[in-house]
This record gives structure tokens, C-alpha cells and sequence, in this order.
């Protein structure tokens, strides 16, 4: 694993050290005209103000190091100001290759922030910014600056490291997320999701895997999957995956991610823009593996199931057609209008599954419809929910962990837009609300569970760059969300 060390002296000469200032501390230095934290000279260019994404380089040989750097906070300090204060200097440093670099922990926090929980933000800032995706491309990537963190008071060490050794995790299970997004679905077959879960089991790591091929799911029914893999040449597989903690858990909780390796429309093909990021279809499943690599190190003291239906939208002669009644593994029947609409089938066989396990709370993440960019844009996730008290306690890990998501209805009128003349159901609504019709047809398979549902169609795959630590690609979106609200 990665190791940031923390330090209590300065004693060995680094490339770079860091230093972060909010506008409050720069502009009472400015007013005494000194600051141990800051050196004279700028306050004589006065460029620095302290502002949020700020970032000013200095040559200072007082400061034991080549060169010094100092990133604004802003002003009303969150945690979402340190994360995004962490990325900014590392971007900084991106044309400029420094072997070792010191994080100054900030010397004073806010009330209501912890010591642990700003050096975790911090570290997460620093290590996605980093990430990059360069696995297709001969140019040779930049090499990691060795990083450690300087702490003036000795007291505070300890919750340093505990908040970087999160940091470590919660970034590591992003990138994971993010390269599996990343990877095109010719490298991210149904069959290499099924790999990547056989990865995570094994002695030791407290998960295991349950596995159903598509003989298997033929005997258990599971129409929706069939239906939508059946024009593609890759065969199904439903993963399941199982994390036991050491101490019995109080607590079931049941992940469910949309698992659809290329998106191309099927029969209802889709237009050439729209499927250019159709490998990001699986961006649900990629979470649900990225958290999975690291409940155990996390200690999370909950049983976690993992749950995805692998599988391929594609055209083809074997292909579902639009007017076809699928019947679901829970009986229900299904008449498809647009084989487009295909998350929802293989999402609700899925849910159906993870029924039967009698979870506590039921999470499903999923990259289900455009209508939900129409609705937040790229950046903003949907929740849609059946449980009050656990939907406040998830928007509240989301809120910390600086992932965007807001609440839409799970509203009963357009219950009725489902309604198909031939069958139990049709798989889309009319052409308004869709997001909210795809979680109504959800909602028929979930049983009484507790039920929280997170489109991420927008926010799971960054067409341009989100945040300083969001680069385009493939986020890792849920991940970072889901690792805090299993914590808390
Ligand atoms: N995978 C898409 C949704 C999507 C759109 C994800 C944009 C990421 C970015 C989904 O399977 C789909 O095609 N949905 C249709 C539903 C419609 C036919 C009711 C859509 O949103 O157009
Ligand atoms: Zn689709
Ligand atoms: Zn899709």
C-alpha cells in the first residue's frame, strides 16, 4: 500500500513543500505585516489572497526546500475546500517533475472539521487529482512525487495518519472504479467483470463470490438479463459478491449496480454521439467492485453484498425486439418498446435477487437515463428513495464525501404511464419525467425493502473535467459516498 508518512520535524531538504492559506489567515498576516506561515516576499507582490483554487509558487531558501508553493482555501473552509485546495496544488505541479513533496497539515481547522477527516479530504484531493488513465498509450507517464505531510503539533499525528490511511482507501477504490470505466468494453466483457469480481475473493480477503451463468440463470428465470444479452455474442453472468466482517454484522446491506458492458441501443440502436461513451455503462458495477477492494481494510462492520447482471446491449438477429413480452424472474411481465431502456431490465431481475436476501437496505447505482442529465446535468446525481431515515443518513455521507446528489419523486400519478395493454408493464413512460418512471419501474421489484436508488447517468463518466479532482473519464462516482455512509 501506499505510504504518505507524517512528519514532525523538517529536517531532510524536499523539492517542494505546500502550504495552504485561507482568506482570513492572508488577510490578518497582510494587516501585521508578518506571519510565520508566510513569508515576506508575498505580501510584497501581494498575490496572494487566499482564494479558492489559488495557487502561487515562491523560491524561499528559509523553508528548507527548493521551492515553496501556497494554495488558497477560500473562505468558508469545508471539507470539500481542502480536497479541492490538495488537487489544485498537485495540478499545479503536473508540467513540473518533483521527486518529494510536504504537505503543511493546516495549523488551525474549523470547529466543526476534524483533524482526521481534513487530512483525509486532503489526501483524497492529492491522489485522484493524480490519476490518469494512460494504460492504452505509449507516452511515458510522469512519476509520482513522494508525498508525506508535516505537522506542527505533535498531538495531532496520530489522527493525521488515520485520516491519510482513509484517504489512501477511499482514492485507491475510486481509481479502481475509474479504470474499469475507463477500460473500452472490448477490454470489459461480461466475462472480465467476472474476473475483476474473482479478484477481490480468495483467503484472507473476508469476501467470496457467487457466480450464475447463463444455464444458471435460464433455471432461475432471470428474463430481463436473457432478454438483453440475447443479441450479444458475450454470454450473462449475475455476480454476487459476499463481504463478511470479522465480528457479526448487525446489519445487511445490499449493493446493486446496472452492469451493462456496451450500450449500443440494441434494435433501438442508438445514434452514433450518443454511444460514443457506452463502455461507461457499467459505471454502477464498477463502484460496487472499487468498494468492495477495500471494506476490509476499512473494517466496515456491516455484511455487504455486491450484486450485478454482466451483460451486452446489442443488435443482432438473436436480438430482443421492440414489441416482445419478457417475463421477469419475479413473474412480471415486460413489454419492451425501446430495447434501449435495457438497465432497467437487467436492474430489476437484480433487485429481484438481492430481495431474496432480506436486506436491511437495499442501494442500487446505475447509469439508467439520459433524462436525468436533462433534469441535474453532468455533475449532479438522482436519488430516489423508499426510506426516509436511511435516504438522510446516505445525502449526509454524499454531502462529506463532496459527491453531488439531490432527491427527486418517487411520484405516484405517473405510475400509470407504465401501463402496457398486453402486458404487466411497459419498459418506458412517455417522454417527460423519465427519470422518474425508470425508478417507478424499479420500485415493482424491490418488494418492501428499504430502497435507495442513485442515477448517476450524468456524473458516473466526465466529459469534461468536473472538479480539479474529477479529470475527464470515467469519476469512480458513489464510491467515495457509499465508503462513508458503510463507516458511519
Ligand atoms: N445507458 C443509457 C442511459 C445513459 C444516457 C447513460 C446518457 C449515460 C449517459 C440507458 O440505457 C438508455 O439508453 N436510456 C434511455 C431510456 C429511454 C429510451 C427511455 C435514454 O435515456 O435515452
Ligand atoms: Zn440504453
Ligand atoms: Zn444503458
Amino acid at each position: 500500500m501506499l505510504n504518505i508518512p507524517v512528519l514532525e520535524e523538517l529536517r531532510t531538504k524536499t523539492d517542494l513543500r505546500i502550504t495552504f492559506l485561507d482568506e482570513t489567515t492572508v488577510r490578518r498576516a497582510l494587516q501585521k505585516k508578518q506571519s510565520s506561515e508566510i513569508p515576506a516576499d508575498l505580501f510584497r507582490f501581494e498575490c496572494m489572497e487566499g482564494k479558492q483554487g489559488q495557487c502561487v509558487w515562491e523560491d524561499h531558501p528559509a523553508l528548507r526546500s527548493h521551492r515553496a508553493l501556497y494554495a488558497g482555501l477560500g473562505s468558508s473552509l469545508t471539507l470539500e475546500s481542502y480536497r479541492q485546495a490538495a488537487a489544485v496544488a498537485r495540478n499545479a505541479l503536473k508540467p513540473w517533475s518533483a521527486r518529494s513533496v510536504i504537505l503543511d497539515f493546516p495549523s488551525t481547522l474549523p470547529k466543526n472539521l476534524s483533524t482526521t477527516e481534513v487530512a483525509q479530504a486532503m489526501t483524497e484531493g492529492w491522489l485522484l487529482a493524480s490519476y490518469c488513465f494512460d494504460r492504452y498509450q505509449k507516452k511515458i507517464k510522469q512519476k509520482e512525487p513522494h508525498l508525506s505531510f508535516f505537522v506542527k503539533e505533535k498531538r495531532e499525528k496520530r489522527q493525521v495518519e488515520r485520516g491519510i490511511k482513509q484517504g489512501i482507501l477511499f482514492a485507491q477504490a475510486t481509481s479502481f472504479a475509474r479504470d474499469l470505466v475507463n477500460t473500452p468494453a472490448m477490454h470489459t466483457t461480461p466475462k472480465d467483470l467476472v474476473l475483476a469480481a474473482q479478484e477481490l475473493t480468495g483467503k484472507g480477503s473476508q469476501i467470496s463470490l457467487k457466480l450464475f451463468d447463463e444455464t444458471k440463470l435460464k433455471r432461475m428465470k432471470a428474463g430481463g438479463i436473457l432478454a438483453i444479452a440475447q443479441g450479444s455474442m458475450h454470454a450473462p453472468f449475475l455476480v454476487h459478491l459476499v463481504y463478511k466482517p470479522v465480528r457479526k454484522a448487525a446489519k445487511k446491506i445490499a449493493l446493486v449496480g446496472k452492469a451493462v458492458t456496451f450500450d449500443s441501443g440494441g434494435l433501438s440502436l442508438k445514434p452514433w454521439e450518443a454511444m460514443v461513451t457506452m463502455k461507461s455503462d457499467m459505471a454502477g458495477a464498477a463502484t460496487i467492485l472499487g468498494i468492495f477492494s477495500v471494506l476490509k481494510e476499512l473494517n466496515i462492520p456491516y455484511e455487504v453484498h455486491g450484486i450485478f447482471a454482466a451483460c451486452e446491449n446489442m443488435p443482432s438477429g438473436s436480438a430482443i425486439r421492440p414489441g416482445d413480452i419478457v417475463k421477469m424472474m419475479n413473474g412480471t411481465t415486460v413489454e419492451i418498446i425501446t430495447t434501449d431502456a435495457e438497465g432497467r431490465m437487467t436492474l430489476a431481475d437484480s433487485l429481484t435477487y438481492a430481495a431474496k436476501i432480506a436486506p436491511d437496505l437495499l442501494i442500487d447505482l446505475a447509469t439508467l437515463t439520459g433524462a436525468s442529465v436533462v433534469a441535474l446535468g453532468e455533475e449532479v446525481a438522482a436519488l430516489l428513495s423508499t426510506t426516509n431515515r436511511w435516504k438522510r443518513h446516505f445525502l449526509n455521507a454524499a454531502e462529506e464525501s463532496g459527491e453531488k446528489i439531490w432527491e427527486l419523486p418517487l411520484e405516484k400519478n405517473y405510475e400509470k404511464l407504465l401501463e402496457s395493454d398486453v402486458a404487466d408493464l411497459r419498459n418506458i413512460g412517455n417522454k417527460y419525467g423519465g427519470a422518474l418512471t425508470a425508478s417507478l419501474f424499479l420500485q415493482h421489484f424491490v418488494e418492501n425493502y428499504p430502497w435507495i436508488h442513485v442515477e448517476m447517468a450524468g456524473p458516473a463518466f466526465a466529459e469534461k473535467v468536473f472538479e480539479p479532482y474529477i479529470p475527464k473519464g470515467g469519476t469512480g462516482f458513489g464510491v467515495r459516498s457509499c465508503l462513508h455512509f458503510l463507516l458511519s
